[in-house]
């Protein structure tokens, strides 16, 4: 199992600062907001330390996906998201046109209760949404899905050609941020996740380096 940093939340300086120190030890790096501040060039700065991770979330009509994966791709990122209810014709289009990158389906956002959950997409149950919506990216040609550690069991049983990767990751399952369905790393690797991203629980600790080490420690 790969273990992705999302700089969130950072300036460039500060993320290109910490890509340099964890370069060795993680698969790459994942942007979304410095993306939005910095441009692609963040990510021929990022490529210098790892492989990059971009995490627009797209979600419009096929052909503005289409033109934003295109150019995402030609940058040399290795995967690229989108969210899985855009529907199948515009996941189709990413990956169409996504080179050498891979699209990446977003399910139900980790950060989701199940009042949340239900608001949005009028159902009780998470994991049925969950399930519905992995089907429908895995048919749609997506190369992965992103997904809670909590729902890989539920995934690898329904979904046969694609991979996993969980965000919602914490060293223990006391969580006071925003995020709700959580595990531990081991617990997301004993699930068959490919890859797990970390964000805070290392971007925002006093010694990202320890805190990485006693991550890939618990995985390998
Ligand atoms: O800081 P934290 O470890 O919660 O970061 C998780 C990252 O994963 C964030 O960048 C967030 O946008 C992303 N993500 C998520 N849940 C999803 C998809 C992506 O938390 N379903």
């Amino acid at each position: 199992m790969e273990l992705i940093i999302a700089l969130d939340g950072i300036d460039k300086k500060s993320a290109v600062e910490l890509a340099s120190k964890l370069s060795d030890q993680v698969w790459g790096f994942k942007v979304n907001d410095l993306l939005l501040e910095e441009g692609f060039s963040i990510i021929k700065e990022l490529r210098k330390y790892g492989k990059v991770f971009a995490d627009p979330k797209l979600h419009d009509i096929p052909n503005t996906v289409k033109n934003s994966v295109k150019k995402l791709a030609d940058t040399g990122v290795s995967l690229i998201t989108v969210h899985a209810s855009g529907g199948p014709r515009m996941i189709e289009e990413a990956v169409r046109n996504s080179s050498g990158a891979e699209i990446l389906a977003v399910t139900i956002l980790t950060s989701f209760s199940p009042e949340e959950t239900s608001a949005v997409y009028g159902v009780s149950n998470t994991k049925d949404k969950v399930l519905e919506l992995g089907k429908l990216a895995e048919s749609a040609g997506a190369h992965g899905i992103v997904c809670s550690p909590l729902e890989l069991e539920l995934l690898k049983k329904g979904l046969k050609k694609v991979y996993f990767l969980t965000p919602g990751i914490r060293l223990s399952r006391d969580t006071s941020d925003d995020q709700r369905r959580v595990m531990t790393p081991k617990e997301a690797k004993d699930g068959g996740a490919k890859y797990i991203v970390v964000g805070r629980p290392i971007t925002e600790s006093d010694d990202p380096q320890l805190v990485t080490q006693e991550i890939i420690k618990s995985i390998t």
